[in-house]
């Protein structure tokens, strides 16, 4: 049975922040997320997070168990603290991982874990990087194939600085053994902290093994400790989700500037142009065009449907749609199939039913719009009476004319018109002609007036 104890209680001073450092957002999401993530993918059910007091409301939204840790007198004395907390299981499995290393994966959990069990009889094994010099990572000591010691930069000599593998701060441990270790400790150090680190001397001192799991990407285990660090793991973690939507046959021109989020959606055979963003949840079909410069957050388009220069939140889109360039649609719209939108349109609350057609510089609030109505340019739908939002009602093959003004709460029949310039300030029965402001029903047609 393998647990893990996620350590999560330091200050993250270097943030500068008033939100708990791992509460920070990587493409949208914290990067406890995608720790928490990992965990699971790695099949670690069980997570027992380590936590100062302004992070401990926020843990339970992760799925995690909170135990806090104060005052913070080190890593060694966190996972003391997380032991505590859960039963000991005999032959059971500790992992131990920081919040902060959102580019993480999976693997590195499986592999740091499984070379316990790789027949070699560690009690310990940990991931270790190959970085570039300087850099405040633990060192490690080798001896041999196996680890020594490992020593912090603070207590580091000249010699022991100088060494390039590192410590990840992941790892793995024989319960009982972990359990032992931790009450051995003492905090004779620089920074006068219980280290975690410093039971890999204990283990090797006692004749046991420590065996390392060198990590192939030293990104994998970047500790995010400030906003500069925080926009390398944004690039690296967008940079990833865009080449998987690619491999799965989704042609994304610029990845530089195209701004995605896990758990997308993307259909096949779509082209996402540069300058794009896609955020939470939404979803894209297959053969859409999106871009450039679109923003799309919890839009759910259908297929074939075409996004230009525009914005679109909280909305759902059929089929074949085209929007924009310059629209912006919200508030829960609905599109139907083969809908126009074109540029300088917004529509807010809007339900379109298929084939109707705003092309130019329009408002659309609260407004329920048939089949195959043209909306002419400027047309406004007059939502807002200083007091309540009113509702629009356009039935099917109306004909609305450009610069329309429609007064809600107003109905407008199908195959209606309204003349331009109409101020309609009454409901419109179907087939009716109106035009002027307040507009009046025209003379029928033929009728000589
Ligand atoms: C630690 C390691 C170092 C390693 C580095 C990798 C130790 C002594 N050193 O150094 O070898 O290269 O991580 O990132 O472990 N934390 C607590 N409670 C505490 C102290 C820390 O929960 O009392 C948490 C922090 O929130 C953080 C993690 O433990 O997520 C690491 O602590 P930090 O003080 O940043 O350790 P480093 O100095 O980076
Ligand atoms: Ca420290």
């Amino acid at each position: 049975m393998i647990r893990a104890i996620l350590l999560a209680a330091g200050k993250g001073t270097r943030m500068k922040s008033g939100r708990p450092k791992v509460l920070h957002e990587v493409c949208g999401r914290p990067m406890l997320w995608y720790v928490v993530r990992a965990l699971r993918a790695a099949g670690i059910g069980r997570i027992v997070a380590i936590s100062n007091e302004e992070l401990l409301p926020h843990l339970e939204s992760f799925g995690v168990e909170a135990v806090l840790q104060t005052p913070q007198l080190g890593t060694g004395h966190a996972v003391k603290i997380g032991l505590a907390a859960i039963e000991p299981v005999p032959g059971g499995r500790i992992v131990v991982a920081c919040g902060d290393m959102p580019l993480v994966t999976d693997e590195i959990f499986r592999g740091v874990a499984g070379s316990l069990d790789d027949g070699e009889g560690a009690v310990m094994s940990l991931v270790t990087v190959n970085m570039p010099l300087p850099s405040n990572f633990g060192r490690i000591v080798r001896r041999g194939r196996d680890i020594e010691r490992i020593v912090e930069v603070r207590d580091a000599s000249p010699d022991e600085l100088a060494i390039d593998e590192m410590n990840a701060g992941i790892y793995a441990f024989d319960e009982g053994e972990l359990r032992a270790a931790v009450e051995r400790l003492g905090n004779d150090n620089a920074q006068k902290e219980y280290y975690l680190t410093d039971t890999v001397a204990d283990f090797v001192r006692g004749g046991k093994r420590v065996r390392p799991v060198l990590a192939t990407d030293h990104l994998h285990a970047l500790g995010i400790n400030d906003r500069v660090e925080l926009a390398v793991a944004r690039r690296e973690m967008n940079a990833r989700l865009c080449a998987a939507h690619m491999r799965d046959g989704v042609t994304i021109v610029d990845p530089e500037t195209t701004y995605l989020e896990p758990e997308l959606t993307i259909g096949r055979d779509t082209v996402i142009y540069p300058n794009t963003a896609v955020s939470l949840l939404s979803t894209i079909g297959e053969g859409c065009v999106v871009g450039p410069n679109v923003r799309l957050s919890n839009a759910r388009l259908g297929r074939g449907v075409t996004v230009r220069e525009s914005v679109v939140t909280d909305t759902t889109v059929s089929d074949d749609v085209s929007i924009g360039p310059f629209a912006h649609v919200r508030g829960e719209s609905v599109l139907g199939s083969e809908v126009r939108i074109g540029n300088f349109v917004e529509l807010k609350n809007a339900k379109l039913a298929h084939g109707v057609k705003a092309g130019h510089l329009s408002y659309l609030g609260d407004a329920e719009v048939g089949a195959e109505t043209n909306v002419g340019a400027g047309t406004i739908t007059c939502n807002y009476d200083g007091r309540n939002k009113n509702e629009t009602k356009i039935g099917s093959n109306a004909f609305i004319g450009s610069n329309s003004s429609l007064v809600a709460p107003v109905s407008i029949g199908d195959g209606a018109l309204t003349g331009a310039g109409s101020v309609v300030t009454r409901d419109v029965s179907p087939g009716e002609r109106v035009a002027g402001n307040p507009a009046k029903p025209l003379p029928k047609k033929g009728s000589s007036g």
